[in-house]
């Protein structure tokens, strides 16, 4: 791993931090370099399962949210702007010493967040510029302001949190996919990437449907979901839905994958959900899945299942059907070595 922004800033004296105590990292990827950093004074703070997990696993203190106070805070930006601030607030809250680094690429806004640190009265260091991103950091000013509400109320009486997916409302995509599974849907149920848990407040809808297994990697967007869906058949699980192996065979899997890495496209991430798909499947199980139409899923699927149909959608999105699992049935759940929250 080539030395990040991040540590290069820090070891040219650009950014500082106190000699000793504590310091608290909001939402560093599970790839960031931190070796500029002494990990025994680092707790990481990341609601995302992979990346909470990769750090969990090198040995780092790890934690959904920030708790107590810390001597210094670093953010590295998300790519939600409301978030982005909310973290900052929240990281100059429990910085004893004041001092917050700030950490981001030009693409997740950088620039119109170091503007706005300066607006709100911060006194910002030297600004560190590499590889299409800034690094910088600052004391002082005041960010009461840039708190985010824990959660925000939409439309059908939802609740959803900032920088979950689909913040502001329901999703088009996903309401396709609802449509078109509508009273078809009994049994077990597993929903892979739950967001705030619109598809399963759907899925639930039916009275066939016996369990609704909640799959979420996003811990802000699970709460809201809890809050979403008061049912007794619905079980929410913290986890890396790729990893997953459930509690034997369901009978469907319904899902709208993720198919972003920051702010790049990545189809792998859809691909991993259909390979999990047809492993969490029985035999007669079926997947139900809404993508983008420009999204390469057909060959996954092809290879995956005996049968696929396109059920529908519109111009931008595609409603697909899988059924006939290759190799589904009979098996017991996989054990992935990797360690499932169910809460
Ligand atoms: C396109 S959104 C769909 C959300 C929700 N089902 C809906 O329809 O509104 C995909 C979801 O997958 C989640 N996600 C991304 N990677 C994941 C992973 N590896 N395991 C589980 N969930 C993941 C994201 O946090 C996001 O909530």
């Amino acid at each position: 791993m080539g030395r990040s922004r991040f540590s290069s800033a820090l070891l040219a004296g650009a950014v500082e931090l106190p000699q000793t105590g504590q310091i608290a990292v909001f939402r560093p990827s599970g790839e960031q370099d931190l070796s500029a950093l002494d990990a025994a004074r680092v707790q990481i703070i990341h609601g995302f399962y992979p990346h909470h997990e990769a750090w969990r696993s090198r040995g780092y203190r790890v934690a959904v949210e920030a708790s107590g106070s810390h001597d210094a805070g670093v953010v590295f930006l998300p790519r939600a702007k409301a978030q982005a601030r909310d973290l900052i607030a929240r990281a100059a809250d429990c910085s004893q010493s004041g001092i917050v680094i700030v950490d981001g690429q030009k693409t997740d806004g950088v620039d119109s967040i170091l503007k706005a640190c300066r607006k709100a009265g911060a006194r910002v260091s030297e600004v560190f510029s590499k590889a299409h991103g800034k690094t910088f950091s600052f004391t002082g000013g005041d960010f009461s302001g840039w708190r985010a509400p824990a959660q925000l109320d939409i439309e059908a009486g939802f609740v959803t949190a900032p920088g979950v997916f689909s913040a502001d409302g329901i999703d088009t995509g996903s309401a396709l996919l609802a449509a078109a599974m509508q009273g078809q849907l009994k049994g077990r149920v597993c929903d892979l990437g739950a967001g705030w848990g619109y598809l399963s407040r759907k899925v639930l809808s039916s009275e066939k449907v016996t369990e609704c297994h909640l799959v979420e990697a996003e811990h802000a967007a699970l709460e809201c979901a809890r809050h979403n869906i008061d049912d007794a058949r619905a079980q929410f699980h913290w986890a890396d839905a790729t990893q997953f192996s459930g509690a034997g065979d369901f009978d469907h899997v319904v899902t709208n994958p993720p198919f972003h890495v920051g702010r790049a496209a990545d189809a792998s991430l859809g691909q991993g959900f259909i390979a999990a798909a047809a492993r969490l499947l029985g035999r007669r199980g079926t997947l139900w899945l809404v993508a983008n139409r420009h999204l390469p899923y057909e060959r996954e699927l092809a290879a995956a299942f005996g049968e696929v149909a396109e059920l529908g959608g519109d111009g931008s999105f595609k409603v697909l059907r899988a059924s006939r699992p290759h190799g589904a049935g009979g098996r017991g759940p996989q054990s992935t070595g990797r360690k499932q929250v169910l809460t």
